[in-house]
């Protein structure tokens, strides 16, 4: 027989893999055996430490449920997320950020034009752009989910007081490619910190802040699926976003506009009567 020590368990456990495992699982498989096993090594990992990662593990577990997702806060606080985000983007299209723990299915279609921010209070934004190629050309047909807070800094599935769909829709764009809705002006919020993952951002120091943001799904036939987000320029929180969603090309300017130059064709048109904010942002897809 052979004597496992701390240096050949991982040649070991390499050696463990039957013959038609799948070589993409097993490539995964053993990087992470690698890396895990090193991490242990170089730390010198005590008992007492093992036991406190599975009692985290477990409490994220148990904490999490179609409506709170906390292994993918956890993911996202400790840069995995936007991690694979960027391994897997493309650079000719818009870039790709954190799809993030809120996301809800089943969201109402919205014609083009409609308004999300109904009865809240808060400025006007007018979020619009095309959904395009690179070179400029347009997609009909694409679906552009979004969702936001409310004002108070919270999405509706963690809100009794919003409306299941509160602040989510669907809109598909026409020949033009073009999509344009009403909200409120996104804020800053902070992720949950009531459960594990606020437990080690309190530990370690960090704040639980993001800087304000539309999160986008855009899907359409022949092209990539595209998870992003918008965030306005001046936002405090833009260098220090604990989840690590900023890119470049998804900060952009909110403009501010006086009333009387509110377009025609809204929900809103003639309705709103303070200066409103616009922001104009493309949705550049890759084909498959
Ligand atoms: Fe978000």
């Amino acid at each position: 027989m052979r004597t496992i020590t701390k240096d050949t368990i991982t040649d070991v456990f390499m050696g463990y893999f039957g013959p038609d495992t799948d070589p993409r699982l097993r490539e995964i498989m053993q990087s992470l055996a690698h890396h895990l096993h090193a991490f242990v090594r170089e730390t010198g990992l005590t008992h007492a430490e093992w036991e406190k990662g599975i009692e985290f593990l477990e409490w994220a577990g148990r904490i999490s449920g179609p409506e709170r997702h906390e292994f993918v806060l956890l993911s996202d606080v400790l840069g995995v997320s936007s991690l694979v985000d960027m391994v897997n983007s493309r650079p000719e299209g818009t870039s790709s950020s954190v799809l993030g723990p809120f996301h809800i299915s089943g969201a109402p279609a919205i014609a083009y034009g409609s308004d999300l921010k109904r009865h809240y209070d808060g400025p006007v934004l007018l979020a619009e752009g095309t959904v395009r190629r690179s070179d400029g050309t347009p997609i009909a047909g694409a679906t552009i989910n979004v969702w936001q807070t409310a004002p108070n800094g919270l999405y509706a599935s963690q809100d009794p007081e919003q409306d299941t769909y509160s602040f989510h829709g669907i809109q598909t764009t026409g020949a033009d490619g073009r999509y344009a809705f009403t909200t409120v002006k996104p804020v800053s919020y902070t992720v949950p910190t009531d459960g594990p993952v606020g437990e080690i951002l309190n530990a370690t120091g960090r704040h639980p802040w993001r800087p304000s943001h539309l999160h986008y799904i855009v899907k359409a036939d022949g092209y990539r699926s595209l998870v992003t987000e918008v965030f306005p320029d001046d936002d405090p929180y833009l260098d220090e976003d604990t989840v690590f969603g900023v890119r470049d090309d998804l900060v952009m300017t909110y403009t501010e506009h006086p009333a009387d130059t509110f377009p025609d064709g809204f929900e809103l048109s003639g309705k709103v009567t303070e200066p409103y904010l616009r922001v104009d942002f493309d949705l550049v897809l890759t084909p498959e």
